[in-house]
């Protein structure tokens, strides 16, 4: 969502104080709207995040002839009607597909569109043109998919086949790949087993296992089981989503820095494949406390209460890097303030997210006169700093515009946010909810 969007940020002379939501789960959100799709009945789905990304996934289902009833409760959560048309139900689109920039939309319904009786396109923005592609197009090719992505990125064209069962070992942990195999697999009546060198996010394993399928996950291999006689068939859903714990990551790092903070997020996802930023935060020295847990659509929801700390310096690397991938930009303000370095190592993945995070991170927080070093595979931040004020841009990223807009309230002066639209890619009404905590943002009104 590319726009002139400009956002202030002041120093924050105040504790933030106070109790919040986040919106859903983005991850969970894109699963649970396509794989209702495919279900046979009606779902229902709570909470639902309506963000830039998951309604592009939305916007595909309905191109694809599914009927979605949206009570828009809440500006930022919606609930759902999902009439789902079966597996076999998907009408032939039109055009091509528009993921806009959801790398998880176009990589998941590659795996979905692989399936079907008709040929499809799968096409997104500029920015989502640019990410690799052949991760998802060849592990598909090898299940007898008949699918073509020039130079490996999108448009990808996808046309029927015949799919059949694989066994494949992931060489980087991807969920979304893990996911596209899986969700192609519902297409196969065998076993498709899916290797993952470190702990990827398992949504959709957990969603399929509440839909009936035959999911296993064990020793780092997610199998989905060869299909009963009569084939496969989907339950609908019934399920809210839990808030996301990428988008609490935000205040969750604000009140660690902003000194006498103290505020609480209710019922937060913690699913343990996303939150290796607590543990990360943890070995810092934060204070950060989990309560009230709950399980929803398969998935633990908390409250999760943060008080301010001093933090010193860690080196991450390894599993934990999978767990934390998303988390990176706004840890590495985290960092700033930290006595010693912090490094990040094994996350040369940062460098095809929604821009090279590894690269334009550490550009734009040396702005703000952080004093990081960029690594093939990571970086390192020397801290303690004391951050300044200055003109900074998000890059269409909306992780990267957030985590600026966190690094400006502990730094010296007014910092300003160019592109900051696309916040609301994952996380609608960040600044709304910053503000019920006493956060200093604004946006820049037009002249
Ligand atoms: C996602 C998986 C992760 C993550 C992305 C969302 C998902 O990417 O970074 O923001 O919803 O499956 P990878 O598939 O590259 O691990």
């Amino acid at each position: 969502m590319m726009s002139t969007s400009k956002l202030i940020v002041h120093t924050q002379n105040t504790p933030l104080r106070g109790t919040i939501t986040v919106p859903g789960d983005k991850s969970i959100s894109h699963r649970a709207v396509l794989l209702a799709s495919l279900a046979e009945g009606v779902s229902v789905i709570r909470n639902w995040l309506p963000a830039g990304d998951t309604l592009a996934t939305l916007e595909v289902m309905r191109t694809l002839g599914v009927h979605i009833d949206v009570d828009e409760r809440l500006p930022q959560a919606w609930d759902l009607r999902v009439e789902g048309r079966g597996l076999r139900g998907l009408r032939r689109p039109a055009g091509p597909l528009n993921c806009r920039n959801a790398g998880t939309a176009i990589r998941l319904l590659a795996g979905v569109m692989a399936g079907q009786s008709f040929p499809s396109v799968l096409d997104g923005s500029e920015q989502l043109r640019r990410r690799p592609m052949r991760r998802v197009t060849e592990p598909l090719q090898l299940m007898g998919a008949d699918i073509r992505a020039e130079e490996g990125h999108a448009p990808l064209y996808i046309r029927p086949s015949t799919l059949h069962g694989v066994s494949y070992s992931l060489p980087v942990a991807s969920a979304q790949v893990k996911s596209a195999l899986l969700l192609a697999g519902l297409y196969t009546g065998d076993a498709v087993r899916v290797f993952q060198p470190g702990p990827a996010r398992d949504h959709t394993e957990r969603l399929l296992m509440a839909m009936g399928a035959v999911v296993t996950m064990q020793a780092g291999w997610a199998t989905l089981s060869d299909a009963p006689l009569g084939g496969r068939r989907l339950l609908p859903l019934d399920m809210t989503v839990p808030g996301d714990f990428s988008s609490a990551a935000f205040p969750i790092v604000a009140a660690t820095i902003v000194p006498h903070s103290e505020i609480t997020i209710r019922g937060v996802g913690v699913n343990e494949t996303r939150t290796g930023l607590l543990h990360v935060l943890r070995q810092m020295g934060a204070n950060i406390a989990i309560s009230s847990q709950q399980v929803t659509g398969g998935e633990v929801a908390a409250d999760v209460s943060v008080g301010f700390a001093e933090l010193h310096g860690v080196d991450v690397d390894g599993p934990t890097v999978v767990r934390t991938i998303d988390e990176f930009p706004v840890w590495a303000v985290a960092a700033t303030q930290a006595v010693d370095h912090s490094t990040v190592r094994d996350a040369a993945e940062l460098r095809v997210k929604e821009v090279d995070r590894i690269a334009l991170l550490a550009q734009e927080l040396r702005r703000l006169g952080a004093n990081i070093d960029e690594h093939q595979d990571g970086f390192t931040v020397h801290g303690p700093t004391r951050l300044k004020g200055a003109s900074v841009e998000s890059h269409d990223d909306h992780r990267l515009g957030m985590a600026l807009a966190v690094a400006g309230l502990v730094a010296d002066e007014p910092t300003l946010i160019h592109d900051a639209a696309c916040m609301a890619d994952s996380f609608p009404g960040f600044v709304d909810t910053m503000a019920q905590l006493g956060a200093a943002m604004e946006w820049v009104k037009p002249a």
